[in-house]
C-alpha cells in the first residue's frame, strides 16, 4: 500500500516530519523550521477544560427504534410511528471523578442521549437512578463541592460529603440507591437510566401530560461489591471501556427498553409527594410504565474526542412535543449545561460533528465569533437579520406547546416534606432481601465509618427516619470495623 502525502494543516506536503531543520548536523533550530513549531503548539492545545461534573464517560452511536404507539400523549415526530428509527449518541459517566478516575468506582452514573431528530436534537440527560441528592438548584454547586477534593488536603472528603447529607434529609433516597447493590454497575451496559425530573409530553391537540422516562437495561443488572471493585480498579482503571469495546466489536450490541410513566395533567397535586420534586419516584402501582421502543447502542465513534468528549447534552436540547414541568431543578439545568457548553468547547459547540443535528437543517441568525466554520447566509447575503425581506428564515410555530399551568406567590419557599421525604427510600429499604440490607449496611459503614462522631450521630438520626432497622444495621456494622 503507498503511503498518502502528509500534509500542514494549510494541505501542503511536509519535507520531514522526523528531523528539525539545524544550522549545520549539530544545531541549533532555524525558527524558519514552521512544522516544528505548529507540532508543539497543537501539543500544548491539546486539553480542553474537563467538564466540572460527569468528566470521566464513555460513548457510543447507535439508534432508537419506536415500538409501541405513543402518538396521544406526544407529537414529537421521533415517536410518530411504529419502526421509526432515530439515530442516537450515547454517553455515560461518573459524577465526581476526573477525566482519569476509574471506572469502577462507587458514584452515581449520568446516562446521556442525543436524538438526532427530524425535529433537531432532543437531549435526554439523565442518571442510572430516578432520584436525585437535593430539590433546589441553590444546593447543587455546594453538593458538587462535597463530592470533589478538600481545598487543603486535596483528597476527597466523607465528612464533608456525610455532613452535607445530614442538612439534606431529602438525600437519603439517593444515598441508599448509591450504598446499594446497583451503586457500581460492572459496565454501562447493565444499569437502567432515567430521565429523573418530571417532564411533559404534548400532543397534537394540545393536551399536556406529565412523564417520566426510563430507560431499562436488556442486558440484567449486574454489579461489583466493593472488594471486587477494588480487584478490578487494580487490574484496570478503564473497564467499563474496555466492556463496551468488547462488547460491540463481538457484536453484542448493548440494548434497553425505553418506557414512560404518564401522569394526568389534572392529577398533579392529588398526591402526597410532590410529583416535581427530583428526590421523588411515581410509584409503578400509581403510574405504570408504558412501553415505547428500544435503544441499541451499535457503534464505536471512529474518534472519541470528536464524538464523546465534544459531546454537549442539554436538557435545553428539546423538540416539539416534549416540554420542561415546574421542577426548579429543570429549569436550573436548562440554563446550566448551555453556559458550561459555551466555556468549555466554545461558542459554536452545536456546529461540532458531534452536536450539529444530522437529520434537519439548521437556520439561524447567530453570527461570528471563534470557529464560524459554516454559513447561514440563506442564500441571500443580505438575510442577516429578521424581520427582513428576502425571505430568511422566521419562526413558524408549527406544534405550539400548550400553556403551561402554573400558580402561586413569588417566593422562596423551603418545603420540608415530613415523613414524605423518607417514606420512598423505606419502599426501597424494605423491597431489600437480608444480603441486599447487610451489604448496604456494610457499603454505608464504610463511607461513613471515618467521620467525625457528630456527622456520625446527625446521618443515623436521617436514617432512624427511615427505618430503625437501616439505622441499627448500619451503626452496626460501623462498630464492627
Ligand atoms: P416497584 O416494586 O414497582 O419497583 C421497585 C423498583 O426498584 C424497580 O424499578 C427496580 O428496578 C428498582 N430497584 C431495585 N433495586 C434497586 C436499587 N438497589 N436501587 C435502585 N432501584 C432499585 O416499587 P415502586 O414503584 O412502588 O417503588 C418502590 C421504591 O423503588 C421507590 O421508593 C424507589 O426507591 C425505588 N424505585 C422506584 C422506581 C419508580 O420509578 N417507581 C424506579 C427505580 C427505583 P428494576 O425494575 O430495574 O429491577
Ligand atoms: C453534566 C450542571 C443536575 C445529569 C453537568 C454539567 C453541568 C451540570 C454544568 C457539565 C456539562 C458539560 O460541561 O458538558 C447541573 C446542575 C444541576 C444538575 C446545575 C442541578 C441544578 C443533574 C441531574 C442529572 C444530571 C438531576 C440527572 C438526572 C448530568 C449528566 C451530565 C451532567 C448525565 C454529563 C453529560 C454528558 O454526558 O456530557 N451537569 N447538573 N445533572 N449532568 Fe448535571
Amino acid at each position: 500500500m503507498t503511503k498518502s502525502t502528509l500534509t500542514t494543516s494549510a494541505g501542503a506536503p511536509v519535507e520531514s516530519n522526523n528531523t528539525t531543520k539545524t544550522a549545520g548536523p549539530r544545531g541549533p533550530a532555524l525558527l524558519e523550521d514552521y512544522q516544528l513549531i505548529e507540532k508543539l503548539a497543537h501539543q500544548n492545545r491539546e486539553r480542553i477544560p474537563e467538564r466540572p461534573v460527569h468528566a470521566k464517560g464513555w460513548g457510543l452511536q447507535g439508534k432508537f427504534t419506536v415500538t409501541h404507539d405513543i402518538t396521544r400523549y406526544t407529537c414529537a415526530d421521533v415517536f410518530s410511528q411504529n419502526g421509526k428509527q432515530t439515530e442516537v449518541l450515547s454517553r455515560w459517566s461518573t459524577v465526581a471523578g476526573e477525566l482519569g478516575a476509574a471506572d469502577a468506582e462507587r458514584d452515581v452514573r449520568g446516562f446521556s442521549l442525543k436524538f438526532y431528530t427530524e425535529q433537531g436534537n432532543w437531549d435526554m440527560v439523565g442518571n442510572n437512578t430516578p432520584v436525585f441528592f437535593v430539590r433546589d438548584p441553590y444546593k447543587f454547586p455546594d453538593f458538587i463541592r462535597t463530592q470533589k477534593r478538600h481545598p487543603q488536603s486535596n483528597l476527597r472528603s466523607p465528612e464533608a460529603m456525610f455532613d452535607f447529607w445530614a442538612s439534606q434529609p431529602e438525600s437519603v433516597h439517593q444515598v441508599t440507591i448509591l450504598m446499594s447493590d446497583r451503586g457500581i454497575p460492572t459496565s454501562p451496559m447493565h444499569m437502567n437510566g432515567y430521565g429523573s425530573h418530571t417532564y411533559s409530553l404534548y400532543n397534537a391537540q394540545g393536551e399536556r401530560f406529565w412523564v417520566k422516562f426510563h430507560f431499562k437495561t436488556q442486558q440484567g443488572h449486574q454489579h461489583h461489591t466493593n472488594r471486587e471493585a477494588e480487584d478490578v480498579i487494580g487490574r484496570t482503571r478503564e473497564s467499563y471501556q474496555e466492556e463496551l469495546l468488547k462488547a460491540v466489536s463481538a457484536g453484542n450490541f448493548p440494548k434497553w427498553t425505553m418506557y414512560i410513566q404518564v401522569m394526568p395533567e389534572e392529577e398533579a397535586g392529588q398526591q402526597e409527594y410532590n410529583p416535581f420534586d427530583l428526590t421523588k419516584v411515581w410509584p409503578h402501582g400509581d403510574y405504570p410504565l408504558i412501553e415505547v421502543g428500544e435503544l441499541e447502542m451499535n457503534q464505536i465513534p471512529q474518534n472519541y474526542f470528536q464524538m464523546v468528549e465534544n459531546a454537549a447534552f442539554s436538557p435545553s436540547n428539546k423538540v416539539p412535543g416534549i416540554a420542561y414541568s415546574p421542577d426548579k431543578m429543570l429549569q436550573a439545568r436548562v440554563f446550566a449545561y448551555a453556559d458550561a457548553h459555551r466555556y468549555r468547547l466554545g461558542t459554536h459547540y452545536e456546529a461540532l460533528p458531534a452536536n450539529a443535528p444530522k437529520n434537519t437543517s439548521v437556520r439561524h441568525y447567530h453570527k461570528d465569533g471563534a470557529m464560524r466554520f459554516f454559513t447561514n447566509d440563506f442564500g441571500n447575503p443580505d438575510a442577516y437579520y429578521e424581520p427582513n425581506q428576502y425571505e430568511g428564515p422566521a419562526a413558524k410555530p408549527e406544534h405550539p406547546e400548550p400553556p403551561l399551568r402554573i400558580e402561586g406567590d413569588a417566593g422562596r419557599y423551603d418545603v420540608e416534606e415530613a415523613d414524605v421525604d423518607y417514606k420512598q427510600p423505606r419502599a426501597l429499604y424494605d423491597s431489600f432481601d437480608a444480603g441486599q440490607k447487610q451489604r448496604l449496611h456494610s457499603n454505608m459503614a464504610e463511607a461513613v465509618g471515618g467521620c467525625s462522631e457528630g456527622v456520625k450521630a446527625r446521618w443515623y438520626a436521617v436514617l432512624e427516619k427511615v427505618s430503625a432497622e437501616y439505622a441499627e444495621g448500619v451503626k452496626q456494622a460501623v462498630n464492627k470495623r
